[in-house]
């Protein structure tokens, strides 16, 4: 009971922390690759307040920002869907370990004021930020130490594919929004913004007080001194600071300002009021601009004379480099001064361009959409690339989403054609990714014919199995373990490629003096390739014990059978609630085999009270218990393992409940004993899997 809840709990634990990470990585990789220039401005942020500028360059913080996108979208997915895991969680814990103690850093010592983690979709503060980190890297290791609780959603063979398909899809996004402006715009001059409302400050709410002091040295004595009591020259400023005294509201736009770089006038109000057109060109720095455009850039110059609108370009370059770029690039237009963050902030693309009319910022294009020739037909006020044309945030995510999905499902729904089509088989699908067989685990029904049957009768039911099943090939392995004295007689007579034999035991002891036993050796000298262990008549009427059974294991494996391991409680165990201890305790047998030897063996759960007895465990029950044990085998030997075992059901499995009970995604065929003696009935199972 108590090992039951203890374990619900902690599958459920492990798949909410799974969930918020993944939910978290997906997010954060996804805002970043809407807006790569942005982050690697941040990174730009970091490298400078490390003193690491020397070291990097900007096409390598580009790189890094990409990457980093495509490594937390990456993990997100992962974690999401439930593959990779182990790859997922220990990159996510490392990923964690390396952000924890950096962001504890930036909180304490504040060299960079946001982190950046969501771009500007969400902002947080450095300490808000390091708790955040705190949760997830608490999420990171549990998802780690319980990633064999992490529920699947998706098949194996579809892993390579999804893998492929979101590094495609995170990558043409990255560069689909630097050739083209993000997606999604969070910051304040975005479509359809206001720059005058941004720039507002709201009644009676007060701007930050910044206090500046001044360090100053005089005959190795320092003292701090404010701008009222600046002292006489006989004291050397060492430093300058400035501090917050008094936070405030700092209006969404508190710098955007443009002087004219011929005279020093002013000219934003006259830009923001101007009741009819005004192009921006904005470029932050000169030096690192594009000049692949400039001649689109020209046309607009021409159009707007041609029109009477305004044309103004910005830059943070000097007046230098203002003569270097109209001489290149044969520009005759006004330049203005402004803030280079400001300019960063207002457009991705450098040089990107603004249409503004009333302060309202109309549209926007990146350097290589600047409208040409053919767009600027007409006066603005007929085109409609003057119209402010905003798309609801809900169907950008609904677009972007349907690109996920819709090519990602097609991609599945052909490979499922294409496995179905029998030109693969689910047995031997390859990854081309690793280039490596993944192992699925098999759907098997297997027959256990126990004390029943004579030699002619038996011959008779194996042939009339073989003819029946050559007739109309089964959908899964097909098994029949029946008494020692038919194996010799039955194994040559069924097709070995469709009907497997089996015995249903084996000695504990290698060889010698055990009369009436029957050894693994011998089982498998007569062409039998499995045979069932641990069967619940055999534990409960031959005493056979947890060690009798390991025994018997050891020896089946030694000599090529495989076993078909048995486990299950008895009735008042279950009432008692002592099932998932029990079989706990019965897995003891095999739990002491190597991984290698433990991936050749079959489980099958028998519930006790329903071997012949005619109840059937519910569907329910069924899958219940079997994800338990898968969820052992994955604590025991990871989830590979566990993923590769097949895991039966038995007792009174009939054709009539098969499919219901096969259906589950933990249970992998049946081990089927009345049912077993006859060919329809037999057969009506195996068609389950049709
Ligand atoms: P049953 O037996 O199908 O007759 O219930 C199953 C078994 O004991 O293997």
């Amino acid at each position: 009971m108590e090992n039951s809840i203890r374990n619900t709990v902690l599958t459920w634990y492990a798949n909410i922390c799974r969930l918020l990470l993944a939910v978290v990585f997906v997010f954060s990789g996804f805002v970043k690759a809407n807006d790569p220039t942005g982050f690697q401005y941040k990174l730009h942020d970091y490298a400078t307040a490390f003193g690491l500028t020397a070291w990097v360059s900007e096409s390598l913080l580009l790189a890094a920002a990409i990457g980093m996108a495509a490594l937390e979208f990456a993990l997100g997915i992962y974690l999401l869907l439930g593959f990779n895991r182990r790859f997922a969680s220990g990159m996510s814990v490392l990923l964690m370990l390396f952000m924890t103690p950096l962001t504890l850093y930036l909180a304490l010592e504040n060299p960079v004021s946001d982190c950046g983690c969501f771009g500007d979709a969400v902002v947080l503060t450095n300490w808000q930020t390091f708790w955040k980190n705190v949760v997830l890297l608490l999420a990171a290791i549990s998802v780690f130490c319980l990633r064999g609780r992490i529920v699947r959603w998706i098949s194996r063979h579809s892993e390579w594919m999804v893998s492929v398909y979101m590094l495609l899809y995170i990558c043409i996004f990255s560069y689909y929004t630097l050739k083209h402006l993000p997606v999604f715009d969070f910051r304040p001059y975005h479509i359809g913004a206001d720059i005058r409302a941004g720039m507002e400050m709201p009644e009676g709410a007060l701007p930050p007080l910044y206090e500046t002091i001044f360090v100053m040295e005089r005959d190795g004595e320092q003292k701090e001194f404010g701008i009222e009591d600046y002292p006489d020259e006989s004291w050397t400023l060492v430093e300058r600071k400035t501090i917050l005294k008094r936070a405030g509201y700092e209006p969404p736009i508190h710098d955007f300002s443009l002087m004219s770089m011929q005279d020093g006038e002013d000219l934003t109000e006259r830009v923001l009021a101007d009741s009819s057109y005004t192009f921006l060109l904005v470029a932050y720095d000169l030096n690192k601009a594009d000049d692949g455009y400039t001649d689109l850039v020209n046309e607009v110059y021409d159009y707007c004379r041609a029109h009477q609108y305004q044309f103004l370009a910005l830059t943070a370059s000097g007046e230098d480099e203002v003569e270097q770029w109209l001489d290149r690039t044969g520009g005759e237009y006004l330049f203005c001064g402004v803030d280079e963050t400001t300019l960063k902030t207002v457009v991705r693309s450098n040089p990107g361009m603004l249409l503004l009319k009333e302060g309202v910022v109309v549209n926007k294009w990146a350097n290589a959409d600047i409208p040409d020739e053919y767009q600027l037909v007409a006066s603005l006020d007929e085109l409609p690339l003057a119209k402010v044309q905003v798309h609801s945030v809900m169907s950008k995510i609904f677009t972007c989403l349907l690109w996920f999905l819709v090519p990602l499902s097609l991609i599945l729904m052909l490979d499922r054609i294409w496995n179905f089509s029998g030109r693969k088989n689910k047995h031997d699908y390859i990854n081309p990714l690793k280039n490596k067989k993944v192992e699925m685990r098999k759907n098997i029904v297997a027959g256990n014919w126990k004390m029943n049957k004579t030699l002619q009768e038996g011959i008779a039911l194996a042939k009339e199995l073989n003819e029946a099943l050559a007739a109309d090939k089964p959908n899964c392995d097909v098994v029949i373990c029946t008494p020692f004295i038919h194996l010799a007689s039955v194994t040559p007579l069924v097709d070995s490629a469709v009907i497997g034999v089996g015995a249903e035991n084996c000695a504990d002891k290698v060889s010698g003096a055990y009369t009436g036993e029957v050894s693994a050796e011998m089982v498998a000298s007569t062409g039998a390739q499995y045979v069932i262990l641990g069967h619940s008549e055999r534990r409960a009427y031959y005493g056979e014990t947890v060690e009798i059974l390991e025994e018997k294991v050891k020896l089946a494996l030694a000599n090529n059978l495989k076993p078909i391991f048995c486990i299950g409680a008895v009735l008042e165990e279950r009432e008692a609630n002592k099932q998932n201890e029990v079989v706990a305790a019965q897995l003891a047998s095999v739990f002491s085999l190597s991984a290698e030897d433990f991936g050749k063996i079959v489980l099958a759960y028998e519930p006790v009270w329903a071997i012949g007895t005619g109840k059937t465990a519910t569907p329910e029950q069924a899958q219940e218990i079997h994800a338990y044990i898968r969820s052992l085998v994955a604590e025991k030997y990871g989830q590979e393992v566990a993923d590769n075992t097949s895991i039966l059901y038995g007792g009174s499995c009939k054709p009539s409940n098969a499919k219901e009970l096969f259906a589950n995604p933990d249970v992998d065929g049946g081990l089927i004993g009345g049912a077993a003696l006859k060919v329809a009935d037999f057969k009506g199972i195996i068609d389950a899997f049709k």
